[in-house]
């Protein structure tokens, strides 16, 4: 099947085919030698990002928070928390990526605050039914003693979604709801003074000069009325009538969406929304991508895919296809903050976002999961659309699945009894040079938040550098050529004939891809010049290997 440019030939909007690099700012470079990433650390490494060859930058949670979720608490949403820097850093770096062409999305999160938000501590402080309390979701228990909550939504982080607070006479009280951790306290998107305060938000972000936003659970701010109880179908996965569950993607929450963008357009220079949206349903998802709604969303199907060419492709024509009718690009994502990393993920067996918790005796092969990755990535940066990199995936990082129960931070651990490690695995700190920890993370003396692996030593910047087969060479190379190359830029893309396990597509007139999941060997088209190779300057590609390629013969 072809999949036509849908839109007419002029200048195309940056964020359409974008490459964007994920900074989880914790982890990405520490400035002071405290042992966490900060603004700093990120300024001095713009350079690295330039020369990766990214166009973009997102940089997850900076504001004020307890870090309870490692930021996806916040506590206030106008100011840098001291442990990441200042506002002033803040300007530094917007100003500093500016000047060398990279574009800067910070992070949003807008279903829940941190409850040490004032709005949060001042509903405590206020009895029930006042206008404090009406910011979030405050309600009675059921129950003879109301110590029952008032329904039976379970939070995404294990235990119930409700929390019962003290009242001013010192008794047990309301209930307020937590779709996240109990320190994460839902919004009340009903109320008009919180959908106000966030367009404020927005715009003093936007005013400072960043270029967009990355939505935090985009798909979660509205609560279906009178807050049903789930019921069995929202739990066993069975499929559901449009905007059928009772707090994920209901239809109103477009309407926030479409306020958000038209402050978004009040602002020059193709600012723009990309939305965290966990809708499984392409077509639902691309609703949220209509022309006054969000520029982009994350297509976590393509992430969580098996290594396996027909899933792969139904899933590139499913998501290219429901895209096309609202014009929106394509977002491809191998990994994230929250993720398994795919180095880990691709060397079992099966995959899945998160996979630790399905079976901790399965180890992965990661020498498999390495090759598989190098695949990937070339499908992945051929696809039309933006294409967002998680940091460390650049360097072929594994998930650190052994690291002590002692250093563990992530919610997860603690809200599962100690049964789910959780998300830590894939946010140790990265290195970049040396031959010890903290490898360049911070100055010498540094110990980073969480322990770095010995064997990172050969997974350095500097060390993945001098080696041409590197991992962070083949991203380096890859980026180059897409960059170079405008049919990977504007094109649609054209599934070409291939064996059975194999995937094949053109771009244009400049490129093709061939990728070789399963079978025993993929032969390449004679008489074209090879443009990057996940194995080298050969012609028959074996299993888990990918290859870009001239789409015409050599003149
Ligand atoms: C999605 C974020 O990516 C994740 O890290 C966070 O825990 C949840 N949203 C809650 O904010
Ligand atoms: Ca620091």
């Amino acid at each position: 099947m072809t999949h036509p440019n849908p839109l007419p030939p002029v200048r195309r909007a940056w964020w359409r085919d974008a490459v964007v690099y994920q900074i989880y700012i914790r982890s990405f470079a520490d400035g002071n030698g405290d042992g966490i990433g900060d603004i700093a650390g990120i300024r001095e490494r713009l350079p690295y990002l330039r020369d990766l060859g990214v166009d973009a930058l997102w940089i997850t949670p900076w504001y004020v928070s307890p870090m309870a979720d490692g930021g996806y608490d916040v506590a206030d949403y106008r100011a840098i928390d001291p442990m990441f820097g200042t506002l002033d850093d803040a300007d530094r770096l917007l100003a500093d990526a500016h000047a060398l062409g990279l574009r800067v999305l910070i992070d949003i999160v807008p279903n829940h605050t941190s409850d040490r938000h004032p709005w949060f501590q001042e509903a405590l402080a206020s009895p029930p039914g006042s206008a404090a309390r009406a910011r979030y979701h405050f309600l009675d228990g059921l129950g003879d003693h109301g110590d029952v909550p008032p329904n039976n939504w379970p939070s995404v982080f294990g235990g119930p979604a409700w929390g019962r607070v003290i009242e001013a006479d010192g008794q047990p009280g309301q209930w307020y709801l937590h779709i996240f951790a109990p320190e994460q306290p839902d919004l009340n998107w009903d109320n008009p003074a919180v959908r106000a305060e966030f367009e404020l938000i927005l715009a003093f972000w936007l005013d400072r000069g960043v270029d967009g936003f990355r939505i935090d659970v985009a798909h979660a701010m509205i609560k279906a009325p009178g807050l049903p109880d789930l019921r069995p179908e929202h739990v066993t996965g069975e499929p559901l009538a449009p905007g059928g569950h009772p707090h994920w993607d209901q239809d109103e929450v477009h309407e926030i969406h479409r306020a958000w963008r038209r402050v978004l357009d009040r602002y020059p220079g193709e600012r723009a929304l990309i939305g965290e949206i966990g809708v499984d349903d392409p077509e639902r998802l691309a609703a949220y991508l209509r022309e006054d709604e969000l520029q982009t969303a994350f297509n976590f199907a393509f992430m969580g895919a098996e290594w396996d060419a027909p899933e792969l492709r139904s899933i590139i024509d499913a998501t290219l296809d429901a895209n096309a009718p609202v014009g929106a690009p394509a977002t491809w994502v191998l990994s994230n903050h929250d993720a398994t990393r795919q180095v880990t993920r691709l060397g079992r067996s099966f995959t899945g976002l998160r996979n630790r918790e399905l079976d901790d005796l399965l180890t992965a092969d990661l020498a498999l999961g390495t090759r598989r990755a190098r695949a990937a990535i070339l499908l992945m940066l051929a696809l039309p659309g933006s294409a967002y990199l998680y940091q460390g995936e650049e360097l072929g990082l594994w998930e650190v699945e052994d690291l002590p129960e002692s250093v563990l931070q992530d919610p997860i651990w603690r809200r599962s009894g100690h049964t789910i490690r959780g998300r830590d695995g894939c946010r140790v700190p990265i290195p970049w040079s040396g031959h010890a920890s903290p490898f360049g993370f911070g100055p010498p003396a540094t110990t980073p938040w969480l322990p770095q692996p010995a064997s990172w030593r050969d997974f350095t910047v500097e060390a993945e550098m001098a080696d041409p087969d590197s991992m962070l060479r083949l991203y380096r190379t890859a980026l180059e050529v897409r960059r170079r190359l405008p049919g990977l830029r504007a094109a649609g893309h054209e599934w070409l004939p291939s064996p059975d396990g194999t995937l094949r597509f053109r771009r244009g007139d400049d490129l093709e891809c061939a990728v070789n999941v399963s079978a025993d060997a993929l032969q390449l088209p004679v008489g074209r010049e090879l443009l990057v190779s996940t194995h080298g300057d050969i012609r028959r590609l074996p299993r888990d290997a990918a290859a870009w390629y001239a789409a015409r013969e050599d003149a």
